[in-house]
């Protein structure tokens, strides 16, 4: 067998991919009013169309769900428009897109919420931190509503309508934001999940609502359009488990009976080591899933090109290098020299930092926003 590399072709699920170079989930809080995605998120996404796939940014599957301003949600029929607008710049573009489902649970607050409620997590326990609006405003965490279980039938629904609705905006796929503290993470960790009825206490209970829900999603998508994305190594959100390795070990093995496009384990992000984790490695999750392998955290072109070699992994996502290259496979195929990142501009409103980064062949299509 050739060796793989990053520009080996690969079938992932149902989803042919000319590489196997992914543009991991990012959000980028510039959504238009309403959370409705614009003519300015399809141009940037288009913009990468020559990643092997490029999974859109976390999108909120109900108002409830929100926890950032201007984050694009799936839930309403002007986001299905708006959302169309993308998939299809992407598609004239030669590009594959999936959409990230997301639910925040209790990093939300009621300044967020409508008619102020409570945000809803699995147990009344806060975060430590705070969300922060659209005027720039800061305010702590709250300590979550409990979801009551006969709630948790409707959430499962919510999910399904958004996979509905990516069906209908022109995703080739979807993946499941089980990362980074949100929703399901919440359920699937202990320090966060408290409960006593069938979605807490035992770990069989802990993923019940992650497995029901890619139960009900396949259900819309059929095999080989569903992915996931995990975060075992993740402390970032006051995310911790009694025993990560033996958790996410379980919940990587249930997820053997669907047919999954692909599991991505995030193994580190920008802030969470810094927040007292270690590292579990994915070596440990690669003999349990069957499935396709996405890893992703800190890599660049040769610990990418190192990790497919010795099938470590199937493919690999990248998530800052995107955002300021958006020709990352020409300049990773060309040897080039990467263009550095803008923290500053990862939030803000606009095309500055969005659509503006230099590419190695400009086109005059930025310069309709002004960029
Ligand atoms: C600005 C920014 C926004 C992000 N938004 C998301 C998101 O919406 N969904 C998600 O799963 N991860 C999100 N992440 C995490 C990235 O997808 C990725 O896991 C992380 O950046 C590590 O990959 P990298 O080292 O290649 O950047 C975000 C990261 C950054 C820097």
């Amino acid at each position: 067998m050739v060796t793989p590399d990053l520009f080996t072709p690969f079938q992932m699920g149902a989803v042919p991919l000319p590489n196997r170079i992914v543009m991991a989930a990012l959000t980028r809080c510039r959504a238009g009013a309403g959370n409705v995605p614009t003519s300015l998120n399809a141009l940037y996404y288009s913009q990468r169309a020559s990643a092997g796939l490029i999974i859109a940014e976390a999108t909120q599957v109900s108002p409830q769900g929100v926890g950032y301003p201007r984050t694009p949600g799936i839930y309403s029929d002007a986001q299905v428009a708006g959302w169309q607008q993308v998939t299809t710049a992407v598609h004239q573009a030669g590009g594959r897109i999936f959409l990230q489902l997301w639910h925040v649970g209790r990093l939300s607050h009621p300044l967020l919420q409508e008619q102020g409620q409570l945000p809803v997590a699995p147990s009344a326990i806060a975060a430590t931190g705070h969300v922060t609006l659209a005027d720039g405003s800061q305010h702590p965490y709250v300590t979550p509503r409990p979801l009551e279980t006969e709630e948790i039938a409707q959430l499962i629904l919510d999910f399904r309508k958004g996979a509905e609705n990516a069906r209908r905006a022109g995703f080739d796929g979807i993946e499941l934001h089980a990362a980074f503290g949100y929703l399901f993470d919440q359920f699937l960790q202990d320090n966060s999940n408290h409960r006593t009825d069938l979605y807490g206490g035992s770990l069989e209970n802990r993923a019940r609502f992650l497995l029901e829900v890619t139960e009900a999603v396949i259900g819309v998508w059929g095999a080989g359009r569903v992915g996931i994305k995990l975060s075992p190594s993740n402390t970032y959100h006051n995310m911790a488990d009694s025993d990560p390795i033996r958790t996410f070990s379980y919940v990587v093995e249930q997820l053997n009976h669907f047919p999954l496009s692909h599991l991505q384990i995030m193994e580190t992000g920008e802030s969470d080591l810094r927040h007292g984790g270690t590292l579990i490695p994915t070596a440990i999750f690669r003999p349990l899933y069957r499935g396709n392998l996405m890893v992703n955290g800190g890599y660049d072109y040769e610990k990418a090109n190192q990790v497919l070699a010795r099938q470590g992994a199937d493919l690999v996502s990248f998530g800052r290098l995107f955002i300021a290259n958006p020709d990352l496979p020409q300049r990773f195929a060309q040897g080039s020299q990467l263009n550095p990142v803008d923290r500053s501009t990862y939030y803000t409103e606009g095309p500055k930092g969005y659509i503006d980064y230099p590419t190695l062949n400009p086109t005059k299509a930025a310069a309709a926003f002004g960029a």
